[in-house]
């Protein structure tokens, strides 16, 4: 009698259960329904969309980014672009500063391997020096991307980032022989660090332009007898660079620009100044540069380059202090950098547009346009296109 309730009981509750799944079920189908009246096409896209976009813990810790400096407005401008464009992503990724010290580059590419990340974006302080990193990176598995300045000397580079750094360097040229009239014009040639592959890259889109206007007399070249020994050299050797490099060089530091505009200035006569043309390689050291010879009272009028677009820069191209910058649009760097290390996470090859070689190999890269910018599009370019907001800035018009 107890075994038959029981019987009965153990029935009841089956019953129950098999109930209340079914109601469960019909639940699930419920929520289902709105997605299956959509059409197909709509239905993927939440698809397609995860797909190119991982979720934000597929990434995160698994990228690191290693800047070379945060001395250079430059380098705080890509770190703040890359945490725009994280933030909105949802990643989660680290960023890194080595000081402008291989040291300590290495350090910290040792420090994110150890933390587990996957992918590492760096900016090489020194491109040779940066391929024991880049190595070291590899032997643990971990993809380089090389971003804005090209690892040197190793096959241990994935991609490379990259402006248009020829085209950065012509359009400096090309503004100076756009405002040079007649012939005899004072140049005063200045080139950024050695061991950066940019200097190369800059100072030749800017030496195929000048050099036939040297060539012909428009300019004269004051500063460099390296220079004057290969003015005549419509192309040159990365040897014979290096050694005009080595007498005008910069080295990206403010301070040794400033010295070496006045050390220029100090040896040159007056008929050497009055309205001088100014090569400079990029914003910081143009304000330097800009900054001494401003302050020569031989000098009567002098036009000066640069790149970056730094806000400083900005300032002194609306103040007249500074005749033009290079923009180049860090977003859209910052944008190809995350795309190709999402694409090498999912086991990808990042699309390319060609290659870069780096003493070893042909680093597969993507490659975005530069801007001349000066005072007359500096509104349009900067402020109106929404880079740059009016308020960073005084005098706009
Ligand atoms: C970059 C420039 C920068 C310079 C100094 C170059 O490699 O391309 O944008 O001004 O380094 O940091």
């Amino acid at each position: 009698m107890l075994k038959k309730s029981w019987y009965v009981i153990v029935l009841l509750i089956l019953a129950l259960t098999l109930v209340l799944a079914a109601c469960g079920s019909g639940a699930t189908q419920t929520t289902e329904e709105p997605a299956a009246t959509t059409s197909s096409q709509e239905a993927a896209q939440p698809t397609e969309a995860t797909s190119s976009q991982p979720e934000a813990e597929a990434v995160a810790g698994k990228v690191g980014i290693v800047l070379p400096t945060k001395d250079e407005p430059r380098w705080v401008q890509d770190e703040t672009r890359f945490q725009e464009a994280l933030t909105a992503a949802g990643y989660d990724v680290e960023i890194l500063f080595s000081q402008g010290d291989s040291a300590k580059e290495k350090a910290n590419v040792e420090d994110l391997i150890t933390k587990g990340v996957k992918v590492i974006i760096i900016t090489p302080q020194d491109g040779s020096a940066a391929a024991a990193a880049a190595e070291a990176a590899h032997e643990a598995g971990v993809k380089v991307i090389s971003y804005d300045r090209l690892i040197r000397d190793t096959d241990a580079v994935d991609y490379y980032v990259t402006f248009d750094s020829l085209a950065v360097g012509a359009q400096q040229a090309q503004y100076l022989v756009d405002h040079a009239e007649g012939t005899g014009n004072p140049l005063y040639l200045y080139a950024g660090a050695a061991s950066d592959n940019n200097a190369f890259i800059f100072f030749e889109g800017a030496w195929k332009v000048l050099q036939p206007k040297i060539a012909d007399g428009t300019f004269v070249i004051k500063n460099s007898s390296e220079a004057v020994a290969l003015q005549d050299t419509a192309d040159l050797s990365r040897d014979q660079m290096a050694q005009i490099i080595g007498q005008i060089t910069t080295n990206w530091d403010f301070n040794t620009a400033k010295n070496l505009a006045e050390a220029n200035l100090t040896v040159a006569t007056a008929e050497d100044k009055g309205e001088v043309f100014i090569l400079a390689p990029n914003d910081g050291t143009a304000r330097a540069i800009a900054d001494a010879f401003a302050a020569d009272s031989d000098v009567s009028n002098y036009y000066v380059t640069g790149q970056d677009a730094e806000k400083a820069s900005v300032q002194y191209i609306i103040d007249g202090k500074q005749s033009m910058t290079v923009f180049k649009d860090v977003r859209t760097l910052v944008n190809d950098a995350i795309n190709a290390a999402v694409a090498l996470l999912e086991g990808n090859t990042p699309d390319a547009q060609g290659s870069y070689n780096n003493g070893v190999i042909d680093v597969p890269a993507i490659q975005s346009p530069v801007v001349t910018v000066d005072k007359d599009n500096v509104k349009a370019e900067l402020i109106d296109s929404g880079y740059y907001d009016a308020s960073d800035f005084t005098g706009l018009q």
